[in-house]
């Protein structure tokens, strides 16, 4: 018999002792993984309409097979228009397995990207919850009895690539997609519907078309719906038509990282590469520094982006940080909004265009998709629209690297600004839209001890406001803020086998303060959502064989009206403690 579950006690460590140690009691870890954010029942108290299970799939060996796609059949009994839909997603593993990255598509509409927890023993399980509300015109064509496709009356495909084959681990996750459908009054706070409020809250009544910007090989191709971007340079685009008479876009990107950038914001900026020609060999994995950008582009022309933020993966850092708390934005990974009315203008003539997407400084690969929402004006047949200015400076890059040998330390700052303004002219009058983006990055790596002693030290700052005006009246601003500062420190210790025994600390957080204003109406909120692990583990390559770890997670939502507030601490593999408070105020 195997040993099937990776250690979690803390070892007194002795290096030459045997890998896999067998003896003695199985430990009692939560086989239960949690998003130490909303309680998981976010919607207490209310019974959905209808609920259905609309996939169900075990993924043993998909390695470069299509998603796996169900038909849709929408319940009789619960006819639009629902107040909210839950999209709930889960997972087991029947045995020890990787990290793997997975989403969730409708119509070939990605609504959910996440990152599997590490399981770390047979049995282990989870759920997602997603309000998907913001996707009602997918849902509701979906409940739409005359709406049909080549796939009957739509379809719902999930990707998970797995494998079991020789070499790798045993372990086949299995998975349940249901939709929930609510009617009647639903609880009014923003809390209650998305653990991680972002700019999707500035656009509250949900967009009346959603087109995908995809693969187009979707069912049947082996990255799915996912487009792959391979370097710096690729920018992989789709070609879509938008509706004539659209007022408003918004372009809603996805994005997960692989291969030799899965650990991007870690990644030092050597000598070599700051003083390489760009005939350097590009085939091979460059320490070219801890800078990403997403991007998108309208025909060719730069149209937004944003800095991703640095979704730890479980394997990264420390596996048993990430047991049995997810860390920040894994289970329901963020998406990045970027409103693109100001380019209605060259959109709205009936052709076919080229929205395209990229990752400044990629490095093999990045799987990027993109959700168009467009919100249409029902009383026009025909909307005008025009680009009224363009400022794009190139970004202020500073990049700077010291190295002797493996030790040394690098640093990059990049500062960018920008910022578009357009008008549209729909029944709703002739309004001009202005969006302007500011960002702040910093990234500090230092090396030291022959390479054994790691520091980096991120953080990427955000502004962005967007602001509709008629003339000289301003008639809405939606203000967001965004911090996300990342600390990591790690001692790595060369063990028997060619394994590593690493000790790490980590701090890592994401603020977000949105401000809405339209007309004399306000309405604020403020996300603070931390963590703070501490711990060690021994790896055999990318594999974890035993370690420990203790994190503290700590998750505070502010609007108006609510303010909730949750701490969750776990140590060896248990939950410690895990408390909340729907008014923010500390328990005695
Ligand atoms: C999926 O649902 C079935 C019941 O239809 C249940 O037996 C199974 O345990 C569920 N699997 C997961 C991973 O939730
Ligand atoms: C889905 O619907 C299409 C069209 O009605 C049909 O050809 C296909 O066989 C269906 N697939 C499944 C799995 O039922
Ligand atoms: C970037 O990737 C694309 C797609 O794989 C490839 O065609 C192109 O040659 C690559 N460019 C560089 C500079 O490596
Ligand atoms: C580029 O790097 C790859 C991988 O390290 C190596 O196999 C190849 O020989 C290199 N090519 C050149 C021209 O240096
Ligand atoms: C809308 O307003 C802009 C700027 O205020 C102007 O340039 C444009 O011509 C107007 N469009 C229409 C159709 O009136």
């Amino acid at each position: 018999m195997g040993c099937r579950y990776y250690s979690t006690v803390l070892l007194l460590l002795s290096l030459s002792m045997p890998m896999i140690h067998c003896q003695g009691p199985v430990p009692t870890i939560t086989l239960e993984h949690l998003d130490p954010t909303l309680p998981p029942a976010g919607l207490a108290g209310q019974v959905p309409k209808c609920s259905i299970i609309v996939l169900q799939q075990d993924f043993a060996e998909t390695v470069g097979s299509p998603p796996a796609s169900a038909n849709y059949t929408h319940p009789r009994e619960c006819p639009f228009p629902w107040t909210r839909v839950i999209l709930e997603l889960s997972l087991s593993a029947s045995d020890l397995q990787r990290d793997r990255v997975a989403a969730v598509w409708i119509d070939g509409v990605e609504v959910l990207r996440t990152i599997t927890p590490l399981p770390m023993a047979p049995g282990a399980f989870w759920t997602i919850r997603k309000d998907v509300s913001r996707y009602a015109a997918l849902l509701r064509r979906l409940g739409d009895p005359s709406y049909t496709t080549a796939r009957g009356h739509g379809a719902i495909s999930m990707m998970l690539e797995n494998s079991n084959s020789p070499g790798h681990l045993p372990g086949i996750y299995s998975a349940n997609v249901s939709l929930h459908f609510y009617r009647g009054a639903t609880m009014t706070t923003a809390a209650a519907a998305s653990a991680h409020p972002n700019t999707r809250g500035l656009y509250h009544e949900p967009a009346d078309v959603i087109l995908p910007v995809s693969n187009p090989a979707g069912y049947r191709g082996s990255d799915g719906f996912w487009f792959r971007i391979q370097n710096e340079t690729h920018v992989q685009t789709a070609s879509i038509a938008i509706p004539m008479n659209a007022y408003r876009a918004v372009l809603e990107v996805f994005v997960s990282y692989h291969g030799v950038d899965e650990l991007w914001y870690t990644n030092p900026l050597r000598t070599s590469y700051l003083h390489s020609s760009s005939t350097a060999n590009l085939s091979s994995p460059r320490a070219n520094g801890g800078f990403r950008q997403l991007y998108a582009n309208i025909d060719g022309q730069f149209a937004g982006g944003h800095i991703p933020f640095p979704v730890i993966y479980p394997r990264s850092i420390n596996p048993f940080f990430w047991s049995p708390v997810a860390s920040i934005g894994a289970f329901d990974m963020p998406s990045y909004d970027l409103d693109i009315t100001p380019f209605l203008g060259l959109l709205l003539d009936g052709r076919m265009h080229e929205i395209g997407l990229g990752v400044r400084d990629a490095q093999p690969y990045w799987l990027v998709s993109a959700n168009l929402h467009v919100w249409v004006d029902l009383w026009s047949d025909a909307v005008r629209a025009g680009l009224m200015s363009y400022f794009v400076p190139p970004l202020k890059m500073n990049r700077n690297a010291e190295w002797r040998n493996q030790d040394g330390q690098s640093e990059i700052d990049a500062e960018g600004l920008w910022r578009f303004t357009g008008w549209v002219s729909s029944s709703r009058g002739n309004l001009t839209t202005s969006v302007r983006q500011k960002i702040k990055f910093k990234s500090q790596i230092e090396v030291q001890n022959r390479g054994a002693v790691t520091q980096v030290e991120v953080n990427n700052k955000e502004r962005m406001m967007v602001e509709v005006a008629r003339g000289h009246q301003t008639l809405g601003r939606a203000q967001m803020l965004m911090e996300a500062p990342l600390q990591v420190q790690t001692t790595s210790v060369s063990a028997a086998g060619g394994s590593v025994f690493r000790k790490s600390r980590l701090f890592h957080q994401l603020l977000e303060s949105v401000a809405l204003s339209e007309g004399q109406a306000m309405a604020t909120s403020t996300l603070t959502d931390r963590q703070d692990a501490e711990g060690s583990s021994l790896m055999r390559g990318e594999e974890p064989v035993w370690g420990s770890g203790a994190t503290r997670s700590s998750y505070k939502y502010r609007d108006d009206n609510t303010c909730y507030l949750r701490s969750v601490n776990t140590a060896g593999g248990v939950i410690m403690t895990d408390t909340t408070s729907p008014s923010c105020v500390a328990e005695a």
